[in-house]
C-alpha cells in the first residue's frame, strides 16, 4: 500500500532548526505512547480496537441501514467533523447505486432555526434514525437539535418507536445524555474517557455513523494502525518540528485542499490544530484555502500581501476518477486529464509562492480510500499532539471553548 509522504520547501535554516528539535520530538512521542498525560487514549486505540466493540458497531450500523433511508448525526466539533470529513473523502464502491445506503445529514453544530427547519423538510417522507453524539452530554447546540429531532421522531413513530431509532454515543458514566440513554433504552456506545472529542473519529463517534453509511471502517482502522509504523511516526515528528519552528516565524497556517473531497477534512484539521495549539498566547491561526477556487481571490494576498503565513498543501496523488479532455474543440487540451491539470496548478502555485519565500509543506495523500483516510487522520493527530508539546501547551484541553459554553449558559439562565 502507498503511504502519505510529506515534502518541505522552505529556507534551509528553518529545516535545520526543525531537525535540531528531533530529540525533543522523540521525547514527546515517548510521553504520548507511555500515556504520561491525560487524554492520550487515542494513541493506540485504533490499532488495538476491541473486536467485540467493532463487531457491535457493525451489527448496529447494519440495523440502522436496514431501518432507515436517512439518518441524522447530531454533534458539534469533534463529535461530527471527523465523520463528515470521512464521508466526503472516502469512495464507496457502490455509491452510484441510488439508495444503496442511507443518506447522512448533520445537525447540532449551529443554532439556526432555518437550518433545522430545512433539515426537517428534507426528512419528510423518509424513514429516519438519529445518532446523537456528545461526550459531555450537555453541550447546548447538539442538545437543542436533539430535542427538535426527538420531537420529530415522537410525532412520527410514537415514543417507543422513536426510542428504537435513537442511538447515543457519550461518556460511560456522566452527563445528561448518558442518563437519558439509560432511562429510555437507546442503543448506546461509549467514547472512552481518555479520548477527547477532536481525537475521536477512530472511535465509535466516527465509526458508527460511517459504518451505517456503508464505509469500510476496518480498512480505516488498518490505515490508522499503519501510521504507527516507524516511518510514518518519523514523518509526523518532522512535520511537528517544522510546524513548531514556523510558529516562531508566522501567525497563520493556510491549510489548502486541491480536491473538494478533502474540504471537510480541512475543516477537521482546523479544529484539531486550532483547539489543540491555540492557547496560552501561542499557536498559529489555521485558515482553510480551496484550490483553485481561492487562488482567484486570496491568491493575490498570498502572493503579494502581508507575509504572515506558511502553507500546508493537501494533495491527493491518485484520485478516484479522472476525465480526459476530448472533443472537436479540445485544441491544446486534447488528451490532457484533470489529474494533469491539478498537478499543473500545484506546481504553478508552488513555483510562484517559492518565488516570494512562502514556506510550503506538501502533504501527499495516496488516494481516496478508507485506508488512506485512517492513515491521514492518525498522522495529523500525532503531528498536532507533538507540535503542541514542543510549543509547551497541553494539546488535549480546550479551556477557551469551555469559557464560551459557560458564558452562553449563564446568559440563558439570566434572560
Ligand atoms: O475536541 C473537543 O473535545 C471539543 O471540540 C468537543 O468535541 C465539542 O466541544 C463537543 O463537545 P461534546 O461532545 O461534549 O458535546
Amino acid at each position: 500500500m502507498k503511504s502519505i509522504h510529506i515534502d518541505y520547501e522552505m529556507a534551509e535554516a528553518t529545516l535545520a532548526e526543525a531537525d535540531a528539535r528531533a530529540g525533543e520530538a522523540d521525547a514527546a512521542v515517548a510521553k504520548l505512547y507511555e500515556k504520561d498525560m491525560a487524554f492520550t487514549g487515542w494513541v493506540d486505540y485504533a490499532a488495538h480496537f476491541p473486536e467485540d466493540e467493532l463487531s457491535r458497531i457493525e451489527r448496529t450500523a447494519a440495523e440502522i441501514a436496514g431501518k432507515c433511508d436517512a439518518f441524522v448525526v447530531i454533534g458539534i466539533g469533534g463529535s461530527y467533523l471527523g465523520a463528515r470529513a470521512a464521508l466526503s473523502f472516502i469512495d464507496r464502491p457502490d455509491s452510484k447505486k441510488p439508495g444503496a445506503w442511507p443518506e447522512v445529514f448533520f445537525a447540532g453544530f449551529n443554532v439556526s432555526g432555518t437550518y433545522h427547519q430545512r433539515l426537517l423538510d428534507k426528512l419528510e417522507g423518509r424513514d429516519v434514525c438519529v445518532i446523537v453524539i456528545s461526550k459531555s452530554g450537555g453541550t447546548l447546540e447538539p442538545s437543542v437539535a436533539f430535542l427538535t429531532l426527538k420531537n420529530y421522531l415522537y410525532n412520527k413513530y410514537g415514543q417507543a418507536g422513536a426510542h428504537e431509532r435513537i442511538y447515543a454515543i457519550t461518556d460511560a458514566k456522566s452527563g445528561k445524555l448518558k442518563a437519558e440513554a439509560d432511562a429510555n433504552g437507546y442503543a448506546s456506545f461509549v467514547l472512552p474517557s481518555d479520548i477527547g472529542g477532536r481525537y475521536s473519529v477512530l472511535s465509535p463517534v466516527g465509526l458508527l455513523p460511517l459504518a451505517a453509511a456503508g464505509l469500510d471502517i476496518r480498512q480505516m482502522l488498518s490505515g490508522a494502525a499503519s501510521a504507527e509504523e516507524p516511518g510514518l511516526v518519523a514523518a509526523a515528528k518532522r512535520f511537528a518540528c517544522v510546524r513548531a519552528v514556523l510558529e516562531g516565524q508566522k501567525t497563520v497556517e493556510t491549510v489548502s485542499f486541491f480536491d473538494p473531497s478533502v474540504e471537510d477534512f480541512t475543516a477537521w484539521v482546523l479544529q484539531l490544530f486550532g483547539e489543540s495549539e491555540g492557547k496560552d498566547g501561542r499557536g498559529v491561526f489555521p485558515a482553510p484555502v480551496g484550490i483553485s477556487r481561492d487562488l482567484h481571490s486570496l491568491g493575490q494576498f498570498l502572493q503579494e500581501g502581508r507575509q504572515i503565513f506558511y502553507e500546508t498543501l493537501l494533495f491527493v496523488e491518485d484520485p478516484t476518477a479522472d476525465i480526459t479532455i476530448e472533443g472537436a474543440d479540445a485544441g491544446d487540451y486534447a488528451g490532457r486529464s484533470y489529474s494533469e491539470f491539478a498537478r499543473a496548478v500545484l506546481e504553478g502555485m508552488a513555483k510562484a509562492h517559492r518565488g516570494v519565500d512562502i514556506p510550503i509543506i506538501r502533504v501527499y495523500i495516496p488516494d481516496n480510500s478508507a485506508y488512506s483516510f485512517g492513515q491521514l487522520v492518525y498522522v495529523f493527530e500525532l503531528t498536532c499532539a507533538v507540535t503542541g508539546l514542543l510549543m509547551g501547551v497541553d494539546p488535549f484541553n480546550q479551556p477557551g471553548v469551555e469559557a464560551y459554553k459557560k458564558g452562553m449558559l449563564d446568559y440563558l439562565a439570566q434572560t
